[in-house]
């Protein structure tokens, strides 16, 4: 599947890309610059990011994958206090 449209890159050559930088002991870790750069080419418009986050660290190794999902986790932190007081503000006509 195509992920970056602006690179021609698919889902296969990042997440291939993303294991050669795994194990490489000398190797970087694979991020979506990183990847880019293994791959001879360099991020554009930067609207495949997030699919190439998925992407590359899929088949991550556990203590990889704890960090992304410690990231999830602090990212989906959301307010619960959702009192709509703006969003009424903002939806008032008249
Ligand atoms: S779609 Fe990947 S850099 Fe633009």
């Amino acid at each position: 599947m195509l992920v970056c449209s602006c690179n021609v890159l698919t889902d296969d050559q990042l997440r291939k890309a993303a294991e050669e930088m795994r194990q490489d002991p000398n190797g970087k870790m694979p991020t979506p610059g990183s990847v880019f750069r293994h791959l001879g080419c360099r991020p554009r418009c930067g609207g495949c990011f997030p699919n190439v986050i998925k992407v590359i660290h899929e088949e991550a190794p556990a203590s990889s994958e704890r960090s992304v999902s410690a990231a999830k986790t602090s990212s989906t932190a959301v307010p619960t206090d959702t009192s709509n007081d703006k969003t009424k503000e903002l939806t008032h006509e008249g």
